[in-house]
């Protein structure tokens, strides 16, 4: 099954990639780099034995993108395709909705334009703002996004379910992930923050490895068992497989749409994940407590029990082996690029 892949290139992309091709899939990958490098496609190949044909076009170009689908002719589409800080969006609301809601609205024309009937959609936990009733199933009331990238997301899965209403035969799976983190236990691919990271783990392993002074924690004064926020860190492995998993259902449908958590099921606060590197890796962090940082819930994390049941997926990597595959990406950095 030949199967578009936006952000293929990317953290969670290209971990799929390497997934659809171990489960014969044949996958396409539509990558303009932005957020991604282009030694990532060769990396594929040296875990796979396979090189991915890729596309360097932006999503936003529906006349580039058409192409793909023209030469191409996949049955099926994963869009990753997004920007995905929390903290940056709140500075920088307009480049997220640009890019993250145009793009999906050219996959769903052009999914319609040439009988595409399989999605899967990248959402995100950010959708649950704050929750009220921790841990969340997909039946949580949504609540206002804390962040225009939550937003776009809680925009997404409406164009999706409005969408699905006017559309036959289409098979939606949207996904909503929590934290992703960790690397391909090969070394070969990992999270390639580009500048500054926003996120937690690269903050982290890039302060192990002397790139960043120190790290800081963004507040420890939630109201949480110690104080810092807790989220629900999946293995990025774990998170790619939950993809073929619902390729798979999808398989023995004609037209549903379906949302699914993508999480551990289990919450850790950034202190605890901060020890548990430290404890894995044999290496003290420098760490200080900051400010809050605006947009960041205190506590969220998923109950998986609709995944686990319905896509027959459950978790297979711990904290820890994230934590070590992320370091030891961070260590081969050096001489992957
Ligand atoms: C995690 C925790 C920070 C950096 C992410 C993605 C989002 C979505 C959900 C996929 C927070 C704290 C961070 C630092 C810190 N995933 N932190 N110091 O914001 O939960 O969202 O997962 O779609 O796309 O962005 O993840 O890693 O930014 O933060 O204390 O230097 O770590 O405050 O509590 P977040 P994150």
């Amino acid at each position: 099954m030949k199967v578009i892949v936006t952000g293929g290139a990317g953290f969670i992309g290209s971990h799929t990639v390497v997934e659809l091709i171990n489960n014969g899939y044949t996958p396409i990958i539509v990558d303009d780099f932005r957020n991604s490098k282009p030694f990532i496609i060769n990396q594929i190949f040296k875990i796979t034995g396979q090189k991915p044909k890729h596309y360097a076009i932006d999503c936003c170009n529906y006349k580039d993108f058409e192409t793909v689908f023209k030469i191409e002719k996949p049955e099926g589409i994963i869009h990753f395709a997004a920007y995905k800080a929390v903290g940056e969006s709140v500075n920088k609301p307009l480049k997220y909705y640009e890019n993250n809601i145009n793009s999906l609205v050219n996959v769903l024309k052009l999914m319609n334009e040439f009988d595409v009937n399989n999605l899967v959609f990248s959402s995100s936990c950010t959708v649950y703002g704050s929750a009220k009733v921790i841990p969340v199933t997909e039946k949580t009331p949504t609540q206002k996004a804390e962040s225009p990238y939550g937003n776009t997301k809680q925009i997404g899965e409406d164009i999706l379910h409005d969408y699905f209403k006017t559309s036959k035969n289409k098979n939606i799976s949207i996904l909503r992930y929590f934290n992703p983190i960790g690397a391909h236990p090969s070394g070969l691919i990992g999270e390639l923050p580009i500048g500054t990271p926003n996120n937690l783990i690269p903050f982290i392993t890039q302060t192990a490895d002397g790139i960043r002074k120190s790290l800081t924690i963004f507040g420890n004064d939630y109201p949480t068992r110690d104080g810092s926020c807790i989220r629900d860190y999946i293995h990025v492995v774990d998170l790619a497989i939950a993809h073929i998993k619902a390729f798979e259902k999808q398989k023995n449908q004609t037209s549903e749409l379906e949302t699914y958590n993508v999480g551990t099921g289990k919450g850790t606060s950034v202190i605890e994940v901060v020890e548990c590197f430290e404890k894995e890796t044999k290496i003290k962090l420098n760490y200080s407590f900051g400010e809050k940082r605006e947009g960041d819930v205190a506590e969220i994390y998923a109950d998986n029990s609709k995944i686990i049941s319905e896509l027959e997926w459950e978790p297979k990597y711990s904290l820890q082996d994230a934590l070590k595959d992320a370091w030891n990406w961070q260590k081969n950095l050096k001489n992957v690029k």
